[in-house]
């Protein structure tokens, strides 16, 4: 799993507590502007955070998604040496949650210039899963196209829009919908959220 630095760690968070809850074999690497946003989205409230080392702000981010440290491999994204590297090691699927739209140019221009678009790039030339969590509003014309070159080379976009009609409560609800739909598109159960069953009325 890749967090990049798009708003929204939140998503990262709660699909990261999922699939460790879930006792898969999880890796993660966190962009240099993912660590950034944490800093500012997870602890503004305390403000002791934003200044704070990478390595305490990801231990903190963990925890407070109740990962224990040492669930999860670490990796940094400028380990371009990485086993993941290359299409020779096995890797069932990635994510990319939240996705920048940085990010998802380079992954459409083919550029791999950290782990996380190296990865990605891996997964779309072996047609391996890649599901990608782009945010960001309003659109440019070159942010859609590159959303449609990465969906037409393979990769499924589950956008950050959370849905309304299962009636979250909190913003934990929210990010749930869409942690549960990236889970969907990995064929991964789940019950973060409550599925339609169709209109009452
Ligand atoms: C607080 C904050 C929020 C941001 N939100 C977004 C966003 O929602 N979407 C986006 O594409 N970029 C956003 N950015 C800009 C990216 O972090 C920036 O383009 C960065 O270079 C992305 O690098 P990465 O893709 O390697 O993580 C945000 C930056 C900051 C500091």
């Amino acid at each position: 799993m890749g967090i990049s630095g798009a708003s929204g760690s939140i998503y990262g968070g709660r699909l990261l507590r999922a699939l460790a809850g879930g006792g898969h074999d999880l890796s993660v690497c966190f962009s240099s502007a993912a660590v950034e946003v944490i800093r500012h989205e997870e602890f503004d409230a305390g403000l002791e955070l934003l200044g704070a080392p990478t390595e305490q702000v990801l231990e903190a981010f963990l925890t407070g998604y109740g990962i224990p440290p040492g669930q999860l491999e670490i990796v940094l994204p400028g380990n371009i040496g990485h086993a993941f590297s290359s299409g020779s090691s096995l890797v069932e699927a990635a994510v990319i949650c939240p996705c920048s739209m940085s990010t998802v140019a380079s992954i459409a221009a083919g550029i791999s210039s950290n782990l996380i678009q190296r990865v990605a790039d891996v997964m779309l030339k072996e047609s391996r899963p890649l599901v990608i969590v782009p945010r960001e509003t309003p659109l440019s014309e070159i942010q859609l196209y590159n959303l449609y070159r990465v969906k037409k080379a393979g990769a499924q976009v589950v956008a950050a829009m959370p849905a309304f009609y299962h009636n979250p409560q909190t913003i934990e609800d929210m990010a749930d919908f869409i942690a549960g739909k990236v889970l969907d598109a990995l064929g991964v159960g789940h019950d973060l959220f409550r599925r339609w069953e169709g209109s009452r009325a």
